[in-house]
């Protein structure tokens, strides 16, 4: 854009395709262009999450188009109203770093507020510039200035100057306002993803605080139940053992006494034995004292077998340990899975994995039970239940694995898991059990 003898990319031909109609073959020339610099930027935005990828692409568009030198493209702080630039073509550092403005202030300001493409033939001799001391040092001149529109808001301004004066033709605005109107969407697109990944981000620290709390409680749980009720009803169980014997030592022959001495002890003792699994459950101490692979295999066994359902093993031992909050919640995992088929399957088998595959490790738990419509947990969610897979996956998230649930009724129900190791673990072939 400096001066008619500049030639541009897209040659001459264009040049004056718009000031004198668009009849000719200039005219054609020229909208050809048009839609190539335009289905450019576009093609840009759709491939690009990365904003200043696209207004450079936008910038770099608009300078062949134009035949520009120097230019910039500056976005509006929401919150300050202040408008600073993102990327420029040919200003010093200077002046990209210290050119920022209020909304309204300079002519960036003004365009920036009024919604309004400016363009001045030289910006030197105007009045309210919001630096002329940058504008002399730069030697700018011609200068346009669009605003970058999305949904009728201004989200920034995209400025192109030279160094020498002169006046811009329709094309220069035309096409500058096209790519603009291209580039505002870019920028709300931008914002509205960095939105979308702070909610996630959110979502996940509150999903990991949650987590954590509710393992705190648990083990506070299982410590007040182990400290208190346990030791007391084994020391109870005790107590009534004792009796029994002394009553067999004493010789006392009154059946009713005997009996509700023998009920009370096998009582005491049964509560006794479902606190230790609830404890147990609450807390698996086992992962810190064997690791997960006998941990999974202690549990899962004390879980189903008394419920006449057969357990099956086919697990990989891990030599090195994996964090304690991966271990946790892959066994957090099997227990979710495993309650799952005690209370929905009618099982009669189940199978655990533990495989390394890759540089993966693989979780599975299989039931041949009676399945579900995994599409229809959605629905279950909405009445307040089915959070217990959600639970899992989100844990699964949170340590970086992925989790998937599959199943058709009649056909059993697998949970999966696949946790990238990158080489923290290294896993030896076990037999399977
Ligand atoms: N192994 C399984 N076999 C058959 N149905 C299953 C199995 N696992 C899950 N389901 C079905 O999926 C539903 C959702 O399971 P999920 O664990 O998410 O929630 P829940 O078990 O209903 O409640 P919560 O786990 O919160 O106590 C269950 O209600 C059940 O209908
Ligand atoms: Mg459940």
């Amino acid at each position: 854009m400096d001066g008619d003898n500049e030639q541009n990319k897209y040659g001459t031909a264009a040049k004056n395709s718009l000031d004198s109609g668009l009849n000719n073959k200039a005219g054609e020339e020229y909208i050809d262009n048009l839609i190539l610099a335009i289905s450019r930027v576009s093609a840009a935005i759709s491939g690009l999450i990365d904003l200043d990828a696209t207004l450079n692409i936008g910038l770099d568009t608009t300078f062949e188009f134009m035949g520009g030198k120097a230019g910039g493209i500056m976005l509006l702080d929401e919150e300050s109203d202040m408008l600073s630039y993102r990327v420029t073509r040919g200003f010093s550092d200077r002046y990209s770093e210290e050119m920022d403005m209020k909304l309204g202030e300079g002519i960036a300001g003004k365009v920036a507020q009024s919604g309004k493409v400016i363009m001045v033939d030289d910006i030197s001799l105007e009045h309210d510039v919001a630096r002329p001391d940058l504008v002399m040092l730069e030697g700018l001149k011609a200068f346009i200035s669009v605003p970058l529109k999305a949904r009728e808001k201004v989200l920034g301004v995209m400025n192109i100057a030279s160094q020498k004066p002169r006046s811009f033709t329709k094309r220069d605005i035309y096409m500058c306002k096209s790519i603009g109107d291209q580039l505002g969407t870019a920028i709300e697109q931008a914002k509205l993803y960095k939105r979308l990944q702070r909610s996630k981000e959110r979502y996940r620290q509150l999903a990991q605080r949650i987590i954590v709390a509710q393992e705190k409680e648990r083990k506070k749980i299982a410590r007040d139940l182990h400290d208190e009720t346990s030791q007391i009803l084994a020391g109870l169980a005790l107590n009534l053992q004792a009796l029994t014997e002394m009553s067999e030592r004493l010789g006392i022959r009154d059946v009713q006494f005997k009996e509700i001495l023998k009920k009370s002890h096998a009582s005491t003792v049964q509560v006794h034995s479902e606190i230790s699994r609830l404890i147990a459950d609450l807390r698996p101490t086992q992962l810190d004292t064997l690791g997960i692979v006998a941990a999974i295999r202690q549990y899962v066994n004390s879980m189903v077998v008394a419920r006449g359902i057969k357990a099956h093993f086919d697990l990989d031992a891990v030599e090195k340990h994996l964090l304690p909050e991966e271990e946790l919640s892959l066994f957090r995992l099997v227990q979710g899975a495993v309650g799952n088929i005690i209370q929905h399957s009618e099982a009669k088998n189940v199978t655990i994995s533990l495989k390394h595959q890759d540089d993966k490790l693989v979780v599975k738990v299989v039931d041949d039970g009676k399945g579900f419509q995994v599409e229809k947990l959605s629905e279950l969610r909405k009445i307040g239940r089915g959070y217990g897979l959600l639970n899992m996956k989100e844990r699964m998230t949170l340590i970086g694995a992925t989790c998937s649930v599959q199943s058709q009724p009649g056909e059993g129900t697998t949970v999966r898991a696949v946790l990238p190791l990158s080489g923290k673990v290294s896993i030896k072939e076990t037999k399977p059990q």
